[in-house]
């Protein structure tokens, strides 16, 4: 193996504390390695929360397994523990427990279903690095874990995905399944990526966002991009060459962005409890989770609005980033629900966070400006309350917000 991707594998591994980590060309590619080596296959169930990426889903469905939804818990956006255990049966062989936007799941409750059930948890942390739950670091708590680092994720490589583990025997398991069955990416594969990364270098910031984006869907379809997924995968049954290795490109620049992990996360909390301020001041609600059990490292900051395809279609005209994701419980969009075994009303509260929930960038080339343009544009919006509130009472709120506003400004 190259010697600077086994680098990049014992940094990642440092950094979060585990034993081993496997880089792969995606995120979905190292689900698939944890999967397999865990042995599972046709016939077999995976628990997933109802609110996430289909990328994740393909991956059980390539091994002809199951996946088996459970809806969310409106507050944090992470798998209702409440609904699980009625959701095991004697098919199920993993649990998927997804920190979403950066808060980490109810670990406690996960785990003891788990261990009650003798069911292994498999942490998705694509949106979560550096989480913490009680204090310990969201990917150390189950069997295995994988992250994400295409462009949207806490940090990027273009494409990306890192599988970790403590445990010997899985680690055993991927280390065989990568040496027999891995392909190589193809060279111009890795090129197009490295070129697009110097793009998104020199090009990609919060007023252009929405313009690069269309233009990087438009230049995906006709085949001059490397996007992040492609058309044959949205059908589960065709894997083509999905069990893919890192390349150079990803590891050389993948150790770039650990070497910069710690301003990474301070940057991202900075930025989050300037948005909650700003909010506040706004007479917008605070978030809702709680803080000593807690200490999220958010990928985005998502908020529920009336109107969010409106604000969508607004924000990309104001040059203001805002994220859509996740557009329904099996993002995209796009996704043929039914092929996943996915029915409409399985999983309400997921389905009402996908017509509701935008998401407010915290990257690093997110500033006190950037925050306060995006603020003021999503405020122009009504707010939708967890505990749902009457239409007087949003109308309350938002006076109330002004008012303050307009002291401020007259101070
Ligand atoms: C929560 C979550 N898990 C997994 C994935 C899959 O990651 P990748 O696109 O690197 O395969 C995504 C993708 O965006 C995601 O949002």
């Amino acid at each position: 193996m190259d010697k600077l991707i086994e680098q990049y594998e014992r940094k990642f591994a440092e950094v979060i504390g585990v034993k081993r980590a496997f880089a792969f060309w995606k995120g979905r590619v190292a689900l698939y390695a944890i999967l397999k080596a865990m042995d599972i296959g046709a016939g077999d169930e995976v628990i997933v929360p109802g609110y996430t990426c289909v990328m994740d889903v393909n991956p059980i469905k390539y091994l002809g397994a199951k996946p088996v939804y459970v809806d969310i818990e409106p507050a944090t956006f992470n798998i209702n523990v409440n609904l699980l255990r009625e959701k095991i049966t004697s098919k199920t062989k993993a649990i998927i427990a997804q920190h979403t936007y950066g808060y980490p799941c109810d670990m406690d409750a996960i785990m003891d279903i788990a261990s009650d059930n003798n069911i292994p948890v498999i942490e998705d942390c694509c949106l979560a690095l550096g989480s913490r739950y009680k204090g310990k670091m969201a990917g150390t708590f189950g069997k295995a874990a994988y992250f994400s680092f295409q462009w949207n994720k806490p940090y990027t490589t273009g494409l990306g995905g890192m599988a970790i583990t403590s445990d010997n025997n899985l680690a055993e398991k991927i280390e065989s399944l990568c040496a027999g069955e891995m392909c190589k990416p193809l060279r111009k594969e890795v090129f197009m990526l490295w070129m697009q990364l110097v793009v998104y270098r020199l090009f990609v910031y919060p007023r252009t966002t929405a313009l690069a984006q269309s233009l990087f869907r438009y230049l995906t379809k006709k085949g001059a991009a490397l996007g992040s997924s492609i058309t044959s995968e949205f059908r589960p049954e065709q894997a083509c060459d999905f069990f893919k290795d890192a390349s150079c490109v990803q590891a050389r620049c993948g150790l770039r962005q650990l070497k910069k992990i710690e301003k990474n996360i301070a940057h991202r909390r900075e930025m989050t409890q300037l948005y909650d301020e700003l909010l506040a001041e706004s007479g917008w609600p605070a978030r809702q989770y709680d803080a000593s059990i807690m200490q999220p490292v958010m990928v985005r900051y998502p908020v529920r609005i009336a109107e969010k395809n409106k604000a969508l279609a607004e924000a990309a005209n104001a040059g203001i980033e805002l994220g859509s994701w996740f557009e329904c419980p099996l993002h995209p969009i796009e996704t043929p629900m039914e092929a996943y075994d996915y029915e409409v009303g399985m999983c309400g509260e997921a389905e009402k966070a996908s017509n509701e929930v935008v998401n407010l960038p915290l990257h690093l080339r997110v500033n006190k400006k950037t925050a306060e343009r995006t603020v003021d544009f999503i405020t122009k919006y009504i707010p939708l309350f967890y505990a749902r509130l009457g239409e007087t009472q949003i109308d309350n709120h938002r006076i109330a917000g002004n008012i303050y506003k307009a002291s401020k400004k007259s101070v």
